[in-house]
């Protein structure tokens, strides 16, 4: 790993409905570590719903706030950061990130996304008459992005504590002074 980053936060990446805000709040507790969370500080930040900023502003706006969000965050120290879904195809953010957090990438299969997220109705990119095509098409063009990660983890076949142990451990292997 490059010696110039300094890892001492932890960033959760990956499509929606992976699983990045339970794993995240798991991790934070057990290292005792803060939690963050780009989704709620925008809406914390705005006093607006993703929902509202999207279907007013557009997503390129969206996309601006997650920058802006990102760039604040990299001031912090012994955090555990969850993202949005679509935050790291901005290569500028992944970039970001990298400097102060080991990226882990949480993945899972369409149809297990499909079975965790379609009882929700706070994401608008799934406000589609076709979702199911939609995650399959957005996942797609995400796959390269997420690959950039530092470490994939398959988050379909492990309980939550799993992944969460195995985030940890990676944390540890390529951070062992922080333990
Ligand atoms: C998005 C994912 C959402 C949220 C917004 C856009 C995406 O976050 O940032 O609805 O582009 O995939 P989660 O991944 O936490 O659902």
């Amino acid at each position: 790993m490059n010696n110039d980053r300094r890892l001492v936060n932890i960033a959760l990446i990956g499509f929606m409905g992976t699983g990045k805000t339970t794993v995240g709040r798991l991790v934070a507790e057990l290292l005792r570590f803060e939690y963050a969370d780009t989704d709620e500080l925008i809406q914390a930040q705005t006093g607006r719903s993703i929902n509202d900023i999207f279907q007013n502003d557009g997503e390129p706006a969206f996309r601006a706030l997650e920058q802006k969000i990102v760039e604040e965050l990299a001031r912090c120290t012994r955090t555990v950061i969850a993202t949005g879904g679509g935050l790291p195809v901005n290569p500028k953010i992944l970039a970001s990130l990298k400097q102060h957090a080991l990226v882990v990438s949480l993945w899972s299969s369409p149809e297990k996304i499909w079975e965790r997220v379609r009882h929700q109705s706070h994401r608008p990119l799934l406000h589609d008459p076709d979702p199911q095509a939609k995650i399959r098409e957005l996942l797609a063009v995400r796959e390269p992005f997420y690959k950039q990660a530092d470490v994939l983890l398959n988050t379909e076949l492990r309980s939550v504590r799993e992944v969460a142990q195995q985030v940890i451990h990676q944390f540890r292997l390529e951070s062992p002074d922080r333990r």
